[in-house]
């Protein structure tokens, strides 16, 4: 009642000086950590330390962060706050010797409007209905090759059509970023989806370009925003719509393939992820395991996403290591 009867004595200016300190303070609050929080580096009230990040080369920013504050330091992006995690051995640490406390996916506003049923996917994915996914997925994975001879076959079977892709650049300078994600994706669909594109193929350059663009936008500056402020950036005009449109392009070329599969499948012969999946979603009546057929769009969407960027970005790292240090190529 007194906070009603401060109210009614204020001029506009107060009052919204008085909005300002409420919605400073709340702020506050909201992002208060623990005493033994990782240290970094001061976060600004709303936007924490988003303002400061050099998006384009994050990782960069981040080994200078690393330098300073240690190889376990927290940042506030927007709503949330982060723990990065650098260096080889703490890396290892916490996904490998630690893996069991920090196998929860944190909530995250994109992520939720692009994922449109609860715990969808892999990637985003928590609690039982994660522990069956992953699961299914790794066996179905390894049943059509993966980690195994029959699928070096197939990967042997690429490289001569990378090879054939570097040749005809004819010695000039070229980037090979593309290249290594047309063969590295083309795995991941024989996998999935149980079929090779051809690199020329217009629908496969389009998905590739889509998911790109889509992860690029992500870490972008205007994913950040939309993480930090969901309720505002929807409504508002910019290239963090371009995040959705790009995802929902991959989703819909994923569910056209999940259609034709539907139409030849074989239940006694599955051929690839989606076959298996189609045929599991038969056996499987409990729909809060995530089997059916939106959740095998999402879950196939994460597959093609996380296979392609990381293989891709690794192979990329590698090539330009065995360039920078000749002498391990002879090792
Ligand atoms: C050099 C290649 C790769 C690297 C460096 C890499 C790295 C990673 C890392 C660090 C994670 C997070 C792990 C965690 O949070 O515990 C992850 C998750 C994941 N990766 Fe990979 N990955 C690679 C290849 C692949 C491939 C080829 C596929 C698909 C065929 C794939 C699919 C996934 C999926 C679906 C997840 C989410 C799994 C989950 O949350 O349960 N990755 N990857």
């Amino acid at each position: 009642m007194w906070l009603y009867d401060v109210i009614l004595t204020l001029d506009v200016k107060g009052i919204l000086l008085f909005i300002f300190s409420f919605l400073l303070i709340a702020d506050f609050i909201r992002n208060r950590t623990p005493a033994n929080f990782p240290p970094g580096p001061k976060a600004l009230p709303f936007v924490g330390n988003i303002l400061s990040l050099d998006t384009k080369h994050p990782h960069v920013c981040f080994s200078k962060l690393a330098d300073i504050y240690g190889n376990v330091f927290s940042l506030r992006l927007g709503r949330q706050s982060v723990v990065i995690v650098s260096s080889h051995k703490m890396v290892k640490e916490a996904i490998v010797t630690q893996a069991e406390n920090f196998v929860d996916r944190p909530q995250n506003a994109v992520f939720d409007r692009f994922y449109t049923e609860p715990s969808g996917g892999l990637f985003i994915s928590n609690g039982e209905k994660w522990k069956k996914q992953r699961r299914f997925a790794l066996s179905t994975l390894r049943t059509f090759g993966l980690g195994k001879n029959t699928l070096e076959l197939s990967i042997c079977e690429e490289i001569r059509h990378l090879q054939e892709e570097i040749e005809s650049e004819k010695g000039k300078p070229f980037s090979p970023a593309g290249l290594f994600n047309n063969a590295v994706s083309n795995i991941v669909c024989q996998l999935v989806m149980g079929k090779r594109y051809e690199y020329s193929d217009h629908k496969f350059q389009t998905m590739l370009k889509c998911i790109s663009d889509g992860v690029r936008l992500e870490g972008s500056i205007w994913g950040q925003l939309y993480d930090a402020f969901p309720q505002v950036m929807k409504y508002l005009p910019g290239p963090h719509n371009n995040i959705f449109s790009n995802y929902n392009a991959v989703r819909e070329l994923l569910l056209e393939e999940i259609q034709k599969h539907k139409k030849d499948l074989d239940p006694s012969n599955p051929r690839d992820y989606i076959d298996t999946f189609l045929i599991e979603m038969e056996n499987q009546k409990d729909s809060n395991l995530g089997f059916t057929e939106n959740n095998l769009a999402f879950c196939s969407f994460d597959l093609l996403v996380a296979g392609t960027e990381t293989t891709a970005t690794t192979l990329l790292w590698a090539l330009l290591y065995l360039t920078k240090y000749p002498e391990v190529q002879s090792e």
